[in-house]
């Protein structure tokens, strides 16, 4: 692996050019440190300015840009532009997503049309300025397009009455080797779950409380993981029962509940989901092949997924959901097709189709350090859209992840009226959303700016556990400010 670094003129660059780099060079470790391999020089003259990069060997690449008038510097979009031209000669490919390297790139999309923008403007921005390229342009705008009708569905100022809640139960009952996310083992004897249920409940009240003087309702309710359904029926019952009693649940147009883990459910707990409104479900193989789900510690037992899916058909929830991970193990591209096929046979009316991603957090970076291995080739992704659209699934949603195999994409698709509205509104951050539990992250939209605000939380449940009362007064008072908006 080599080490690479820039002498560039703007310091707040650096790190971005070490991201567009590793687009490039996935393999490659750290272009921020060690003895510079290339200097990128700035040159004003008169209303010009020169930019100019040589590389290692003597390589290098000149332009001229135009200053709009003397006071104002290059845009960093510039630089970005520059750098990548640069790059993209040097290794003698071009990214389908040019120069972008933030991970809600939907978003752009939304704001340019807010702004009034035409499609034709959008697509000429994405192509001259960003370098994407007009395949990925089109997914944007055709998925903005989609999104459009559960973002604006009502009146502005309806809609900014509305808010989302999230329910987090960061507990599994293993480690999977490719997870980043933060998640406790539940212990033999349950009692950490225990614990933290114990304390969930009671964050819920309080939550209820905060929210009941407001005049905002609750859109959509999440109950994410981890793996919620590690919890018993009579839990998963007395959670539901508590934020039915907490919040007025009556004008939600979404309620999901992860599953997860196959091993995880039963009729029981799923028929409790049903009693309560549940429509969502996530049932996530991440592969079909049980090789691969040995290999990255994720348990497998024959017949059980499709039992699973049998079971939740038979109880009529309105969506089940179905998550791949493109990369896993040592998979191949028709590996992962054949999963896709036996995925599509067992009907589900959503599919999220997630690349690795080796982040820090995982064990399968502990191992290996950030090896993302060769793509898959643009090919491969075209024959995965061309799949699920033959079979009725849309692109609905979409972010992206560092450090992943071919720096692609995230995709949710979903066949009409499937559609996650909760992964849309997040995305889209055009609404508040409350998290309740350890890693429950709030984000509380403000329309007059449409700024969101973050409020973190801690991610762990042990932390959560001890410290409980001073995170949740911590948490609740930012809910509490925010709420004053809004009575
Ligand atoms: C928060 S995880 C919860 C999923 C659930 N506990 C399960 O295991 O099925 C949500 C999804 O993120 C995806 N995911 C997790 N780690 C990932 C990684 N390192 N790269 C790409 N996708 C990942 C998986 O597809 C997973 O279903
Ligand atoms: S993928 Fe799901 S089950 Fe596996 S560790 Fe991550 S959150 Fe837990």
């Amino acid at each position: 692996m080599r080490v690479l670094r820039f002498d560039l003129e703007r310091p707040e660059l650096e790190y971005y050019f070490h991201e567009l780099y590793q687009a490039f060079d996935p393999g490659v470790k750290n272009v921020l440190t060690g003895k510079a391999d290339g200097v990128l020089v700035e040159k004003t003259i008169g209303m010009q300015v020169v930019l100019t990069l040589t590389w290692e060997g003597g390589k290098s690449l000149t332009r001229t840009y135009q200053l709009n008038n003397s006071v104002e510097p290059l845009e960093n979009s510039v630089y970005k532009g520059f750098l990548y031209d640069f790059l993209s000669e040097y290794f003698e490919k071009t990214l389908q997503w040019g120069t972008l390297t933030g991970i809600k790139p939907v978003k752009m999309v939304q704001k340019y049309y807010k702004q009034g923008w035409t499609s034709t403007q959008i697509r000429n921005r994405f192509r001259d300025y960003y370098r994407v390229s007009n395949d990925r342009t089109d997914l944007l705008l055709q998925i903005a397009k989609t999104q459009d009708s559960f973002i604006h569905s009502e009146q502005v100022n309806e809609a900014n009455r509305r808010i989302s809640i999230y329910v987090g139960i960061p507990l599994c009952p293993s480690k999977c080797d490719y997870c980043s996310f933060v998640s406790t083992i539940v212990d033999k004897k349950g009692e950490n779950l225990q614990r933290y249920f114990d304390h969930l409940l009671i964050e819920i009240q309080k939550t209820g409380e905060v929210l009941k003087d407001s005049n905002l309702r609750i859109d959509t309710l999440y109950i994410g993981g981890g793996t919620p359904t590690v919890l018993s029926a009579n839990q998963l019952e007395r959670l539901m029962s508590v934020l039915e009693d907490s919040f007025d649940l009556s004008q939600l147009r979404e309620y999901t509940l992860e599953a997860g883990r196959p091993e995880t459910i039963n009729r029981e707990k799923l028929e409790v989901a049903r009693a309560h409104g549940v429509e969502r479900i996530c049932l996530n193989p991440q592969s079909m092949n049980p090789q691969t789900l040995f290999s990255i510690g994720r348990p497998w037992e024959e017949g059980l997924l499709e039992q699973q899916v049998k079971l939740i058909k038979s109880l009529e929830f309105k969506t089940l959901n179905m998550d791949l991970i493109v990369g896993l193990g040592n998979e191949t591209p028709d590996d992962f097709l054949q999963s896709l096929e036996a995925v599509i046979a067992l009907d589900p009316q959503n599919i999220t189709i997630h690349s690795l991603s080796i982040k820090k957090g995982s064990r399968l970076k502990d191992k290996n350090g950030i090896v993302v291995n060769e793509g898959y080739g643009e090919d491969f992704y075209q024959a995965v859209k061309k799949r699920l659209a033959m079979t009725g699934f849309d692109p609905y949603y979409l972010y992206r992840l560092k450090y992943t195999r071919d720096n692609s994409e995230n995709i949710g698709y979903a066949k009409p009226g499937h559609e996650g509205i909760y992964n849309i509104l997040m995305m889209a951050e055009c609404q508040s959303t409350l998290g309740i539990g350890a890693g429950a992250t709030g984000n509380l939209y403000d329309p007059v700016t449409d700024n969101i605000t973050k409020v973190f939380t801690v991610k762990d449940v042990k932390t959560y556990n001890e410290r409980f009362e001073e995170i949740v007064e911590k948490k609740l008072s930012e809910y509490k400010n925010y709420m004053c908006l809004f009575y």
